[in-house]
């Protein structure tokens, strides 16, 4: 595939993020039922992170199922988990055997067992490997990570921590930190996703549903994060 001649492979973010959203939508626009919008959201899925690691990016974290997705119809969050499986005993098996790691945010335990152990597997099978890192929001929700942080700090009995020690409580603490996230079917919001690392991300929140955000429309999304001023709250030195 011929890469876009603006993105400028020398300068790409190391931690991308997606807030994959629009499924739902896609799918009620061609008149199908919300789970073939999931089913292609999940090809996208596959086609996405394939094509951001093959560009170089290090680190890839995907909003998969949030502490609140629990709400939705037990239908829908059934199907979400045969799916969810599905990825993960077979469709990443090409991801393994390109050395990428699976990791985990978020209480998976929490999932139907057969899934809690397949996800509990690939993160263990591939804990040694030193290619790419493919982090899934699983039963994941930011406010939940910070107050687990918070009764971890307690019980190691620490009087207090810094910046640092907080951020080694949090399921991120070996990823490095989180450049850009994209939210996809034109949503302006965080929905309770990496809060305390979305301190100094770039965001982008392009209109299209997630199913559609191909190879393209990453590279596109990359093009636009290179055009970013990141000043991390300094000023630009004047030469
Ligand atoms: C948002 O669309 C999508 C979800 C709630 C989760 C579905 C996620 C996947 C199928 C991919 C999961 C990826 C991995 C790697 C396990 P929506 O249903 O909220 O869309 P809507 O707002 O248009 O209804």
């Amino acid at each position: 595939m011929k890469i876009n001649k603006k993105l400028n492979l020398e300068k790409l973010p190391t931690h991308i993020a997606f807030i994959i959203d629009g499924n739902g939508r896609w799918a009620k626009k061609r008149e199908l039922p919300r789970s073939m919008g999931h089913k292609a959201g999940m090809q996208t899925v596959m086609t996405t992170v394939q094509h951001a690691f093959d560009l170089g990016i290090k680190v890839v974290s995907i909003y998969a199922f949030s502490t609140e997705n629990w709400n939705r119809p037990k239908k829908e969050v059934d199907y979400l988990f045969e799916l969810f499986e599905q990825y993960i005993k077979t469709d990443m098996q090409k991801l393994y055997d390109q050395n990428v790691k699976l990791m985990v945010m978020g209480d998976y335990t929490k999932f139907p067992k057969s899934l809690a152990d397949s996800i509990a597997k690939a993160i263990e099978d591939t804990k040694d490997h030193t290619g790419p890192i493919l982090n899934l929001g699983l039963n994941y929700g930011s406010q939940d990570e910070i107050v687990r942080a918070v009764n971890h700090i307690i019980q190691d009995g620490q009087q207090s921590v810094t910046k640092e020690i907080f951020t080694s409580y949090l399921y991120t603490k070996d990823l490095p930190p989180l450049d850009f996230i994209i939210r996809t079917s034109g949503e302006l919001r965080l929905s309770n996703f990496m809060l305390w690392q979305a301190a100094y991300s770039e965001f982008l929140f392009p209109k299209l549903h997630w199913p559609d955000f191909k190879e393209k429309q990453l590279e596109k999304a990359l093009i636009a994060f290179q055009k970013r001023n990141r000043r991390f709250g300094a000023i630009k030195e004047s030469k």
